[in-house]
């Protein structure tokens, strides 16, 4: 599946400072660049075999020109390039693309055990969860491909802090499918209607969610640390929780193109990103089922105004949205050794149906980012 094209700039928020960088010479005999696709570049070797420590060395070498790419483009795949460990991929993060781990789950920096326990107690808490799991602090296996699609969304979208770009490594591909959608939120926005562009640029994303049990003491202090907090106490005992709103679009820090900011893992949206799925993939993929986390919880997306007001969002209207979102998703297929850097505000991601096999694929997220900085101004 490939996209339709996708304008490079917007006439909204600032103007992009200048062209891309051009590609120093000393680059040009290591690596080839390949971009058929207008968000997604691919690098390979130049010639023969290479490695992740190389990779590496030429990434610290050329930062800026591999940065300036992932902010124009949306998405750099790094293919030929093997990590020998988990280490590798470590070093290839913070020594080559000196970018610094954050993760909206594990703030706190805590031991990936500790992680675990903590994510699979909230999972206890919201009903359900993704079954992604801790490797060590920072690097996280994603959760198990099914028969079933995710929602469109910026990671960490629930919150106006999240990470601003993603690092993911495939160590092991799925045995069917099971690809990650990228889609580029700018160009999502600029095929809107007019009516719609004005409707999401006024809004706000609002979360909430009922818990699945009655609140206890370890369940508050929890709480107390995380984006989520207690709105309403119901009669029985169990919390309304939400995050505060944040913008429905985000000015693309680098480029200040309009971009988008879903996050569709929530019980009212699911019903439509399912449907929408179905329309665009028929049975050519095999029969997808509804999200099941995103139906094992009691969580709600809707828009508000700036003062916490209902906005109007019908069915037809997300329906619409994440239909659009699909038809226009290029799936990464991953192959053993892969890594890519994605840029978290410019493109929205999700999970495909497949199956699972030994596919074990990495996520480093990386750089903290408080999209309530990045307003869209004009
Ligand atoms: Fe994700």
């Amino acid at each position: 599946m490939t996209t339709a094209s996708a304008s490079a700039s917007s006439s909204m928020g600032k103007p992009q400072a200048g062209g891309p960088l051009p590609m120093p010479a000393a680059l040009r005999e290591h690596i080839q660049v390949s971009e058929e696709l207008p968000f997604l570049t691919v690098i390979t070797p130049a010639q023969g075999a290479s490695s992740m420590p190389k990779l590496t060395a030429l990434f610290a070498q050329h930062r800026a020109w591999f940065m300036d790419k992932v902010n124009r483009r949306g998405v750099v795949l790094m293919r030929g390039f093997p990590p020998g460990d988990t280490q590798d991929f470590h070093q290839l993060v913070n020594e080559g693309m000196a970018l610094t781990p954050w993760n909206g789950f594990n703030l706190k920096g805590l031991p990936g055990f500790v992680g675990n326990w903590l994510r699979k107690y909230a999972e206890g808490l919201m009903g359900s969860g993704d079954y992604r799991r801790y490797l060590d602090r920072d690097a996280v296996q994603l959760g198990p491909a099914g028969d079933s699609i995710q929602g469109p969304h910026v990671e960490g979208g629930g919150s106006p802090k999240r990470t601003r770009y993603l690092t993911l490594c495939c160590f092991e591909p799925s045995e069917h499918l099971a690809e990650t959608a990228v889609v580029d939120l700018h160009a999502a926005f600029l095929r809107m209607p007019r009516s719609l562009q004005e409707k999401y640029l006024k809004a706000y994303n609002r979360f909430y969610f009922i818990t699945a049990r009655k609140l206890n003491l370890i369940d508050r202090l929890i709480l107390s640390q995380s984006p989520m907090k207690i709105f309403e106490t119901l009669p029985d005992g169990r919390a309304k929780l939400a995050t505060q709103p944040t913008h429905a679009t985000c000015a693309h820090p680098e480029t200040g193109d309009v971009c988008l900011q879903p996050w569709a893992f929530a019980r009212n949206t699911n019903t439509h990103v399912h449907a929408a799925a179905n329309a665009i993939y028929g049975d050519t993929r095999g029969p997808i089922g509804r999200c099941p986390n995103a139906d094992g919880t009691n969580y709600i997306w809707d828009l508000c105004d700036g003062q916490g007001r209902d906005v109007a969002w019908t069915d037809d209207e997300q329906r619409a949205f994440f239909e659009d979102l699909i038809r226009h998703a290029y799936l990464v297929q991953w192959q053993k050794g892969d890594v890519a850097i994605v840029d978290n505000v410019r493109m929205g991601h999700w999970r495909m149906n497949g199956k699972q096999g030994k596919r074990k694929l990495v996520q480093i997220q990386v750089e903290s980012f408080d999209a309530d900085l990045h307003p869209v101004t004009a």
